[in-house]
């Protein structure tokens, strides 16, 4: 263990004697006056902060995603590649010294006041490294957490589209390769791996910025940093996104477990998931933005406690279980029981979450999430809501509806979950879960809408789990 940050700045060595809780944009910026990375909101809405954090990957490759500096705290750049738009310079190879990304942007007429274009090159260079898939359609989504207030946002899905066109459609492993030895990004890339494995990125970093107190976990820091960013630079932090013991998604025992410092993007990747889950890509599309689901940890959005929490219902609806530590016991607990009241947890301070489980889905599950938002995307939800059932010949054996935005705390509807069992997959169980779920909630009005628009929109979105899951019994003009 030691307690100096090191990682590798575009080309640069660094070790940081610094508090964890510095944020990656005020190192960058401050203490390394590298400017390109820009200032914007600070919550991780805008995306001018965006730079590239590669970590090693099981294969022994680096694997680059994109993330908001503003949000990310200094002590997770441990043991990384951190790539901010300086270091995405190509000297020498070209005539006017961009990069194909950066002449993309500028002959599309992708910019003009500037501010917000590093944050598009970046997150476009994150596409480029890191994209399964290379379709125009991927490369706007990878801008999905850039916000631009004065270009039209045509000419910079054009500059992005011919972005995808041009990238060779060479396997991910060999992407790094590529694009530095056709001047897309600095040759000193390929070196990458060897010099992180150099810098001893396995030996974590101790995570405490005084070395005093109690230290509170931390996972991607996208709801600490947006909360508390004052206090949290100076806090001693435990760090768990890189915790081993915290990572990945496996079948154990009919059980589906995943690691608490699985991120959002990880779930949204994981083959297992996907096979049990297949509109689960199209559900966490509807969570943050590419930069904040490459940060957000299941366990700080569970924690969290927020009673709209997209993961946390849709965990809820599967009857979720934690595994909870605390450095000596372990004990597991219920999702559902987890809450007590709003922010209130059945969680003491020393205690961690290790791992979240539920029973793997069977032939007969049917899952489905929702979720109404005053945008589509980059947006908490107003209402949203996850429906698992177990269907047999038609017939609900047994099933849990969740709903968030609703109620004090995330919420799993007891009286209407107990009572879909018996009734016929069919319009007359939406309409009587509808109506069911009307009186067990307690809405109240805020600055997402009133209760009687939240009470109408859960209304909307059991609907719309019977009409997604049963196209062929529940056609939607049954429940005109
Ligand atoms: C721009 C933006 C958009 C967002 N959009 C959405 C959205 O659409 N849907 C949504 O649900 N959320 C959204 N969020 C909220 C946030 O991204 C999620 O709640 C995320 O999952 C939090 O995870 P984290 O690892 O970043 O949490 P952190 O900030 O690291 O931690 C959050 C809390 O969890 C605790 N914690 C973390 N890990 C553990 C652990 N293993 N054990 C015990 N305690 C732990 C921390 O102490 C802290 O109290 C958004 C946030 C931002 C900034
Ligand atoms: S400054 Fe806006 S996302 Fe970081
Ligand atoms: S070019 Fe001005 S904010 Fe995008």
């Amino acid at each position: 263990m030691g307690s100096e940050i090191r990682f590798i700045l575009n080309d640069d060595e660094v070790v940081a004697r610094k508090p964890a809780g510095r944020t990656v944009l005020d190192f960058v910026r401050r203490d390394r006056r590298l400017v390109g990375t820009k200032v914007g909101c600070r919550e991780g809405d805008c995306g001018a902060c965006t730079v590239l954090v590669g970590r090693r990957a099981e294969e022994g490759r680096v694997r680059y995603r994109s993330m908001t500096s503003c949000l990310m705290p200094l002590g997770n750049a441990h043991g990384a590649h951190v790539v901010t738009v300086e270091g995405l310079n190509v000297d020498g190879l070209s005539p006017d010294g961009l990069n194909p990304v950066q002449r993309a942007m500028a002959e599309e007429g992708a910019t003009q006041c500037g501010f917000c274009t590093v944050g598009f090159v970046v997150s476009l260079a994150g596409f480029c490294l890191a994209a399964e898939e290379i379709t125009a359609e991927e490369a706007v989504a990878a801008i999905d957490g850039n916000i631009c207030r004065c270009t039209g946002y045509k000419s910079i899905e054009r500059a992005a589209a011919r972005v995808s066109a041009a990238l060779a459609p060479a396997d991910v492993e060999e992407r790094v390769g590529w694009l530095a030895s056709n001047g897309w990004i600095p040759a000193s890339f390929v070196s990458i791996p060897g010099r992180l494995a150099e810098l001893g990125a396995s030996v974590p970093y101790e995570g405490t910025a005084s070395g005093t107190g109690r230290r509170g976990s931390v996972g991607g820091g996208t709801d600490l940093w947006v909360q508390r960013p004052e206090e949290m630079e100076g806090a001693p932090v435990d760090l768990l996104l890189d915790d081993p013991r915290l990572r990945g998604i496996r079948e154990e025992g009919g059980r589906i477990v995943l690691g608490a410092s699985t991120t959002v993007q990880e779930m949204r990747e994981s083959p297992l998931l996907l096979r049990l889950f297949p509109r689960l890509k199209r559900h966490l599309k509807l969570v943050s933005s590419t930069p904040i689901r490459n940060m957000a940890t299941l366990g700080g959005n569970l924690v969290n406690a927020s009673p709209i929490g997209d993961l946390t219902i849709f965990l809820l609806a599967l009857e979720a279980e934690l595994l909870l530590a605390d450095g000596e016991t372990r004990r597991r607990l219920p999702l559902a029981d987890l809450y007590r009241g709003y922010k209130e947890l059945d969680l003491a301070t020393d205690e961690r979450v290790v791992s979240i489980s539920f029973a793997a889905p069977g032939g007969g599950t049917r899952f489905n999430f929702e979720k109404v938002s005053k945008r589509t995307h980059l947006d908490i939800a107003s209402v949203n809501s996850a429906l698992r059932l177990e269907v047999e010949d038609g017939v609900i054996r047994e099933g849990t509806l969740a709903a968030g935005g609703v109620a004090p705390v995330p919420f799993r509807l007891p009286a209407t979950s107990a009572g879909l069992a018996g009734r016929p997959a069919a319009a007359e169980t939406a309409r009587w879960a509808a109506a069911s779920a009307l009186e067990e909630i307690a809405p109240i009005s805020d600055v997402r809408g009133s209760a009687e628009y939240k009470r109408l929109l859960l209304r909307q979105l059991v609907y719309a789990h019977f009409v997604e899951l049963f196209p062929e019994t529940v056609p939607v003009e049954a429940l005109l």
